[in-house]
């Protein structure tokens, strides 16, 4: 384990008054992470902050399960593992001789061979509702539920990237969803919909690569984008 001092779990705290602007301009994911345990009680509050995003018709059916125990952690590396060594040689020959993007993949082959080292995951869920299936047309059902998760996530991102913590969005760790569940002890109403690596970060904040604003703005209609000369 690199030696590595966490600040108070007061001190980080402190540190959400970072302007907001800044932490979304470089609120990025992390996933290199110091094994050094995070303080529950920091997470409790970064979860807090989660809580207060947006949910469909104000729902608020989520629960989120924090997994730091250690065979807990073992557990959900086996169920990554065959996945992430099915998909890494296809991932590295894409990238063979691409030096940027053999840069880009290296953090997360990084993250996949030390999962179980993660000092915590947060794994939020959503409670299976006919409230959401009764809103109308498919689409809107799977984009307000999936939508009541994904605002608490940001939330929690922006809170790990304020106090110094690492984190990232992932969905890809939980693939065999039936073995997820059951590893969680999740009763059958409850969707695990993504897993949030958390860690005292290695890696850099951003800044991060995005397109022009210009270019992904349209104004009234589809293919409206008078600044850049589509009209
Ligand atoms: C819905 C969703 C699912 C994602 N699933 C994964 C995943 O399974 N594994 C992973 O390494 N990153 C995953 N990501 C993270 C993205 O790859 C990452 O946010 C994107 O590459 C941008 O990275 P950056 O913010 O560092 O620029 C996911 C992101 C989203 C929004």
């Amino acid at each position: 384990m690199t030696e590595f001092t966490p600040p108070a779990t007061e001190e980080a705290l402190a540190r959400l008054s970072m302007p907001m602007a800044d932490a979304m301009r470089t609120q990025r994911a992390v996933r290199r992470l110091h094994e050094t345990p995070v303080d529950l009680e920091l997470i409790y509050e970064l979860l807090e902050l989660g809580l207060k995003a947006p949910t469909s018709s104000n729902s608020q059916d989520w629960c989120f399960v924090v997994v730091t125990g250690r065979e807990q952690k073992e557990r959900l590396a086996k169920l990554y593992r065959p996945l992430y060594r099915a998909f890494s040689p296809m991932e590295r020959r894409a990238a063979a001789g691409d030096e940027r993007e053999l840069r880009r993949i290296a953090p997360g082959q990084w993250q996949a061979e030390h999962f179980a080292d993660i000092p915590v995951f947060v794994v939020p869920c959503y409670r299976r509702n006919l409230k959401h299936h009764s809103v109308g047309w498919p689409q809107i059902s799977v984009s307000s539920f999936y939508g009541s998760v994904y605002p608490a996530v940001q939330n929690l991102l922006l809170g790990c990237r304020a106090v110094g913590l690492g984190a990232s969005l992932q969905t890809l760790p939980i693939w065999l969803m039936p073995i997820a569940r059951r590893i969680l002890g999740l009763p059958r109403d409850r969707v695990p919909v993504c897993i949030i690596p958390i860690g005292w970060a290695k890696g850099n904040y951003g800044p991060t690569t995005r397109p022009p604003i210009r270019e992904v703005v349209h104004i009234d209609r589809f293919g409206n984008q008078p600044e850049t000369g589509q009209a």
